[in-house]
């Protein structure tokens, strides 16, 4: 053994040895490969390994999203750990008002597992009304479900919503369920705010009251065409640079026309990336400017998510 080591250009006495059986051990080893292969291909097929894998291989090994929907398990110790260290990057996309634009505020998979956690509940959207009672209109015509935060999953991407809002909420602050909404093709929100005019009393009979300082929009499911979140109120930093933002934001962001006339900016929906804004100012006073439509999709389906922190006025 100490001579192999030693030089290295000497066969292997163990190499010679095996010579004489009938097969030699990489011929063991291309043996196993080959009867393990369609297992392996198998697992990363159904998605078993997939979730272990970057999510730009991900999405190269599953391209039509409701494959990975049918095999995502949204209670995965893998995925569930990756959560936890999970890393974002952020882009002001305006000061005044502050909107923040978030690449991969959530992986591939884990807006699949949202998708799948909140499916089963699905109904049509209602529109929460100042007096407390919710209504359905005309100019909301997507659906609705609510993600149950004891599951470990929605607590993680919670709390990593609350790590971004850092000091601006205080840790006695909730959130309240985040909210998943579909819309298939034509379907559409008209110009809102997230805020209440008023702020909400509480039901619970504290005498609080309460209201959406801010708002995440996370894009969850994106195979479609249009559905892009409008924002005709909010003007990019540098209007005057023209095309500039459209080179910036790479297809993510762009400038809105109406008539003719420059109008505002666009989302465009992209898988796991999300847009933060300030609903309310330091005095509790709801910033108009934040008025936005979820644009009406064209062909196929989109799903978001909003998630909502509560602040008591
Ligand atoms: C995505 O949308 C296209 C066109 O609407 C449709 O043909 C395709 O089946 C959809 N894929 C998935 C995975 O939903
Ligand atoms: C988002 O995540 C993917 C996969 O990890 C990475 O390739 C890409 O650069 C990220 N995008 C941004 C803008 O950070
Ligand atoms: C989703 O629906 C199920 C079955 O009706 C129900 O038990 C569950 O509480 C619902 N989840 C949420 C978050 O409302």
């Amino acid at each position: 053994m100490a001579k192999l080591s030693q030089n290295k250009d000497e066969p292997a006495p163990r190499a010679r040895a095996t010579k004489r059986s009938p097969m030699s051990s990489t011929e063991y080893v291309g043996l196993a490969v080959f009867f393990l292969l369609p297992f392996v291909l198998q697992a990363l097929w159904s998605g078993t390994i997939q979730q272990w894998l970057s999510p730009n291989l991900q999405s190269h090994l599953s391209p039509g999203s409701k494959t990975s929907t049918d095999t995502v398990d949204p209670s995965s110790p893998a995925l569930l750990k990756a959560c936890e260290s999970h890393t974002y990057s952020t882009e002001i996309v305006s000061l005044d008002p502050l909107v923040i634009y978030i690449n991969n505020f959530t992986t591939l998979l884990e807006a699949e597992a949202l998708v799948k956690l909140g499916t089963p509940n699905f109904t049509d959207s209602y529109i929460a009304r100042a007096n407390g009672q919710n209504q359905k209109v005309t100019g909301r015509t997507s659906q609705s479900a609510p993600l149950d935060d004891d599951h470990p999953l929605v607590a993680c991407i919670i709390s990593r919503a609350r790590r971004f809002m850092g000091s601006s909420l205080l840790p006695s602050e909730p959130f309240s369920l985040p909210q998943l909404v579909r819309y298939y093709s034509s379907q559409r929100y008209d110009l809102h705010t997230d805020f209440w005019p008023s702020h909400q009393l509480m039901k619970d009979g504290s005498g609080r009251r309460y209201n959406r300082p801010a708002s995440f929009f996370v894009f969850l499911r994106a195979n479609c065409t249009g559905g892009g979140t409008w924002f005709p109120e909010v003007k990019v930093l540098d209007q005057d640079r023209g095309e500039e933002i459209e080179s910036v934001f790479k297809g993510k962001v762009s400038r809105a026309t109406e008539r003719g006339k420059e109008k505002g900016i666009v989302f465009e929906p992209v898988v796991g990336s999300a847009v933060y804004w300030v609903n309310i100012d330091g005095r509790g006073v709801g910033d108009r400017r934040l008025i936005h439509a979820g644009l009406a999709v064209g062909e196929g389906e989109k799903i978001g998510m909003n998630i909502w922190p509560r602040k008591f006025y």
